[in-house]
C-alpha cells in the first residue's frame, strides 16, 4: 500500500507501535499560549492518528498520555490533563466502538480520582468486543512501577511454593504485567526532539526500533506516522543473532 509517497509493505507492519507524544507544552510556549492549549492540540493529533491507522491497520498502538512522574507538574497542569482524560472517554468512546477499536487504559490506580477511574473502566468495558485494532493508552503509567507491581503479584502467587520458581520463565513474568498478551513493541516513536524512553514500556521495548522526530506532538502528522513505519521497514533487526 502507498500512503503519502511511502510504499509500505503490509506483510511487514510493526505488530505494536508505542508513541511518546511529547512536545505539547513547548509547542504552546513557542506561540505564547498556555501549555494547556498544547495539550488540547495534542489530543487532536492523537485522534487523527487513531483514525488514520484504520487505513494502515497496525494491530496495537500504545500512547503515553500521563506518566507516574507527571504528577510533579504544577497542580493546574495536572488537573487539566486529568480533565482531558475525562473528555476523551466521554466524547470519544462511541467513535472507537463505531470503528471497532478496542480501548485499553494501562497504569496504576494510585492518586487517580475514583470518579475518573470508574469512567476509564467503563469505557474499556464498552469496547471489549472490538477487534479491528487495540488502542492502549498509558495513563498514570511507569515502566518501573509496572515491573514492581508484577513482582508483587508473583510474590503473592508463589507464597509457600517458592520451589516452583525454579522453572519460572520470562513468559511467566510477562503474564503478570498490566496487559498480558500484548505483543512486544516493534517500533517506538517519540516526538518533541528528546531522545529518551522516559519510563515507557521498559519490559516490552527491549528490541524496539526507536524513531525520533524534532516535531512537537501537535505538529505530528499521518505522513510522519507513515515515514516512521517506512523507515522501520528498512531497518535490519537482528535480535542478538547474525
Ligand atoms: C507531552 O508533552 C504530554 C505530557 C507529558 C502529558 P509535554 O507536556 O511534556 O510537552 P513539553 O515536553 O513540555 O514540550
Ligand atoms: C513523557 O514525556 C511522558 C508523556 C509523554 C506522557 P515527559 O515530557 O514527561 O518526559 P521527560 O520529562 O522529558 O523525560
Ligand atoms: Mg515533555
Amino acid at each position: 500500500m502507498r500512503h503519502y509517497g511511502f510504499d509500505l509493505d503490509e506483510k511487514k507492519l510493526p505488530a505494536h507501535i508505542a508513541i511518546i507524544m511529547d512536545g505539547n507544552g513547548r509547542w504552546a510556549q513557542e506561540r505564547s499560549f498556555e501549555r494547556a492549549k498544547g495539550h488540547e492540540k495534542g489530543y487532536e493529533t492523537l485522534k487523527r492518528i487513531i483514525d488514520f491507522n484504520k487505513k494502515i491497520g497496525v494491530k496495537t498502538i500504545s500512547v503515553y498520555a500521563f506518566s507516574t512522574e507527571n504528577w510533579q507538574r504544577p497542580q493546574k497542569e495536572v488537573s487539566f490533563l486529568m480533565q482531558l482524560a475525562v473528555n476523551l472517554v466521554q466524547e470519544y468512546t462511541d467513535t472507537l466502538i463505531r470503528n471497532n477499536i478496542r480501548l485499553l487504559i494501562t497504569g496504576t490506580d494510585d492518586n487517580v480520582e475514583a470518579g475518573l477511574l470508574s469512567l476509564l473502566k467503563e469505557a474499556m468495558k464498552r469496547t471489549e468486543h472490538c477487534d479491528f485494532y487495540t488502542l492502549n493508552i498509558a495513563f498514570n503509567y511507569g515502566g518501573r512501577r509496572e515491573i514492581v507491581d508484577a513482582c508483587k503479584k508473583i510474590v503473592v502467587a508463589y507464597k509457600g511454593r517458592e520451589k516452583d520458581l525454579r522453572n519460572f520463565s520470562e513468559g511467566d513474568f510477562e503474564n503478570n504485567l498490566y496487559q498480558a498478551g500484548l505483543p512486544d513493541v516493534d517500533l517506538m516513536i517519540r516526538s518533541g526532539g528528546e531522545m529518551r524512553i522516559s519510563n515507557f514500556l521498559l519490559w516490552q521495548s527491549v528490541y524496539a526500533e526507536l524513531w525520533f522526530t524534532k516535531k512537537f506532538w501537535p505538529d505530528f502528522t499521518a505522513k510522519d506516522f507513515c515515514r516512521a513505519i517506512y523507515q522501520y521497514q528498512g531497518r535490519k533487526r537482528r535480535f542478538g543473532g547474525l
